[in-house]
């Protein structure tokens, strides 16, 4: 079931983009191999750990499964860059200092650990013009962390404080993301339940994730233009992170979600993100798309069921990347895009002729027609006289 829909997510990935898929102990073996085949093994980034559920399990017989996975590859490797991890809690007791830097903590600048090189053994004059030496550990001076250039170099970065020397850290703003996901702050099935719930006023989803591992990964992966692709949607939760986070930092990222249960599409993954928006008064909003019958056969021939709508539908976002108004369509006129008119004459596969005939049905207007049929009967002054262009129905495409 994965290895197809795997691939198709590779193709559909941007070159410095990155893929999580959420996993648990049963399947986990299995998807990492997989994984490793269509990404590439060299685009292994993580297998990151997630705490789902806190407490309980104390009634159960064998192991308390309490996490998931969540493994992380990129497309390729060197163009993928990860952001820091800024909601990373770092204890205020560690920069108890101030200046006009930030923030900051002081660290001695002679090791607790005994010399490691003796050209690190040196005095230096503080301003105060008393000579400070490493600290003696064991009855045998320790050594500096900088050498002689670097103390000359960086002296006015110094400070001489207690007959000690020191240097100062700043507070960062963030941390490299870790692999363990455990700290509450990453959410629990039981807060994405809990979410869900209170939109719906009754339980409708049983494992749904917390929009806070969601936008966490969110936050470690995207820039605010980025588009998210879910292609599991279930509860929404990815395309509710995605809107939060974007009315946090005012990005502008999209999401495309995909459920393949009808009945979930519409009633949960949909209908969560419209009372989310509501709720939470979202500036974003999103459009549902149903997908229709397949038209291509594995072989990539145009199925003999496809009819003049689905064709149409196909021919109108080929040419123009936009859906069809489906209410546009009269007779042969599919649709305009800015200054060009799409129309379709098919009625039977490679039965289907623009000839003289044809040109009455065309609207009055100085637009560009562009005409999908299997043959032209019209000759070049004519067709340069309506603006036509014409285009064989395409009943093949390339399958990968
Ligand atoms: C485990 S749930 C995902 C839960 C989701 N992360 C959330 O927070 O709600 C998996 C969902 O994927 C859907 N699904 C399964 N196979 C699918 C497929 N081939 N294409 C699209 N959706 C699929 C299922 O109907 C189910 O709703």
């Amino acid at each position: 079931m994965m290895y197809p829909r795997l691939k198709l997510l590779r193709d559909l990935l941007s070159d410095d983009g990155v893929i999580f898929v959420s996993i648990d102990d049963n399947e986990q073996a299995h998807l990492k191999l997989l994984m490793d085949e269509v990404f590439g093994e060299n685009n292994f980034l993580s297998e990151l750990i997630w705490k789902k559920k806190q407490g309980g399990g104390n009634d159960s017989t064998n192991f308390v499964n309490e996490h998931e996975y969540v493994l992380v590859y990129s497309k390729i490797k060197s163009l993928f860059k990860i952001n820091l991890d800024t909601q990373h809690i770092l204890s205020d007791s560690l920069y108890p200092f101030k200046d006009e830097n930030g923030e900051y903590g002081l660290i001695t600048l002679d090791k607790s650990s005994i010399r490691q090189s003796d050209s690190l053994i040196f005095d230096i004059k503080g301003p105060d013009g008393k000579i400070y030496k490493p600290r003696i550990v064991k009855g045998k001076p320790s050594c500096w962390r900088w050498g002689k250039d670097k103390v000359r170099k960086d002296y006015d970065k110094l400070v001489f404080k207690n007959g000690k020397v020191y240097t100062k850290y700043y507070r960062p703003d963030g941390v490299p993301p870790r692999t363990l996901l455990a700290d509450s702050r990453f959410g629990r099935t039981e807060t994405g339940k809990e979410l869900i719930t209170s939109l719906f006023k009754e339980s409708v989803f049983t494992y749904p994730k917390p929009v806070e591992l969601i936008q966490h990964l969110l936050r470690i992966s995207t820039n605010p233009s980025d588009i998210i692709l879910d292609s599991f949607a279930g509860s929404g939760t990815t395309g509710h992170a995605v809107l939060d986070l974007n009315k946090e930092d005012g990005g502008n990222r999209k999401f495309i979600l995909i459920e393949m249960e009808d009945d979930i599409a519409k009633k949960i993954t949909a209908e969560r993100i419209k009372r989310a928006i509501e709720k939470y008064d979202y500036k974003d909003g999103f459009e549902y798309c149903e997908l229709d019958k397949p038209l291509f056969d594995e072989k990539g021939q145009i199925e003999e069921t496809c009819d003049f709508n689905q064709f149409a539908t196909y021919i109108y976002f080929t040419e123009t990347q936009t859906n069809i108004d489906k209410k546009q369509i009269d007779k042969n006129f599919i649709g305009e895009y800015g200054e060009t008119e799409y129309y379709l004459i098919y009625k039977e596969k490679m039965k289907n002729i623009l000839d003289k005939k044809f040109l009455i049905k065309l609207k009055k207007t100085k637009n560009k027609k562009v005409i999908y049929a299997d043959f032209c009967m019209i000759d070049e002054d004519e067709m340069k006289k309506f603006n036509i262009q014409f285009k064989q129905i395409p009943y093949e495409v390339k399958v990968y």
